[in-house]
């Protein structure tokens, strides 16, 4: 990466740490009644960890359309609490049974599986009472296609859906275009709304969101195959989570299909293409290229 590039890039990751830290703190107060560890659990999950790509993501692209940053900032904020409520519920022993999660113990490991379930079921919900809230947007038309997104980048045909299919990924010998979905469900569908998502708050009609949507369906391709790569041959000190564990449950990946040098020629492959598909904005996508490069040069 060239200098000026990692510098903006790094200065911009830790503004976004700050800012989405200083979001979940002001919305997870902790109680003084017996709901106290749920949040507890919450704030464990949620504050101080994790590169916050997501909701850069979200604020990258709201910049192209000079967005308020601060409803930005909400908008990442409810993407991260579904990231963070799909983290929770992947370590859990039913899924992945990880003890390690963004270097600190998983949230089952730290409260119990129980309060984790509902750690994760309450993310879920805050993530759509903070995108229809009035202080996100004036206007309810923008709320209700945000919630509508997010839902869709969620549930079955989304999140969900991706992780049921990593799931079968261990029984099932997937072949490369079926591994291709269950990426674009588990991984490339949250990724793709948080730059829908600044569309939609910049009100880009959808035939002006062309662009970005090629540039984040190669980007989600490319970061799980970045995340895969980790897990072959990353570490754990590094990685904050348990490593090699794909190949242990014999889990259909890129890796498995391709190699590791190809899967990785792969991923750079993507990064190219995803970063061919901002030509149109010109240096006002410096921050969305830098981020795309940095997506498969990470140890994390
Ligand atoms: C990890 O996501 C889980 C996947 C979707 C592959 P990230 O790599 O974005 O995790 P954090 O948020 O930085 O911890
Ligand atoms: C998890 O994928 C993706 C979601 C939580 C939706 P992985 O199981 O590969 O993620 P890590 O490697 O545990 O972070
Ligand atoms: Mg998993
Ligand atoms: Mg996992
Ligand atoms: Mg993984």
């Amino acid at each position: 990466m060239h200098g000026i590039a990692a510098t903006s890039l790094t200065a911009a990751m830790q503004r976004i740490a700050a800012d989405i830290d200083h979001q979940f703190d002001l919305l997870l107060p902790l109680p003084e009644d017996p709901r106290r560890p749920l949040y507890e659990a919450m704030r464990h999950a949620a504050i101080g960890g994790g590169k916050r790509l997501r909701p850069l993501l979200v604020c990258a692209a709201a910049d192209l359309f000079l967005v308020d940053r601060q409803a930005a900032l909400r908008v990442g904020t409810a993407i991260e609490c579904i990231h963070v409520y799909s983290l929770i519920h992947d370590d859990l022993p039913a899924m992945d049974d990880d003890d390690l999660r963004r270097g600190k113990p998983t949230v089952h490991k730290a409260f119990g599986e129980a309060t984790a379930i509902l750690a994760g079921d309450s993310l879920h919900a805050l993530a759509f009472e903070l995108l229809a809230d009035e202080r996100t947007h004036a206007d309810p038309f923008v709320r209700a296609e945000l919630c509508l997104e997010l839902a869709r980048a969620s549930g079955p045909s989304g999140m969900a859906g991706g992780q049921m299919m990593d799931l079968a990924a261990e029984q099932a010998l997937f072949d490369l275009p079926t591994v291709t979905r269950l990426q674009q469900l588990k991984t490339g569908a949250l990724i793709s709304v948080s730059l829908e998502a600044g569309a939609i708050l910049g009100r880009v009609p959808p035939e002006g969101r062309t662009g970005l949507r090629a540039y984040a369906r190669n980007l989600g391709l490319a970061f799980q195959i970045a995340d895969d790569l980790i897990d072959a041959e990353g570490t754990a000190e590094a990685a904050g989570k348990a490593v090699g564990k794909d190949a242990a449950a014999g889990k259909a990946t890129f890796i498995g299909h391709l190699g590791r040098e190809q899967a990785r020629a792969q991923a750079e492959m993507l990064v190219e293409q995803a970063i061919a598909h901002l030509n149109s904005f010109g240096e006002k996508a410096d921050l969305l290229r830098a981020l795309a490069r940095y997506t498969i040069a990470r140890d994390r």
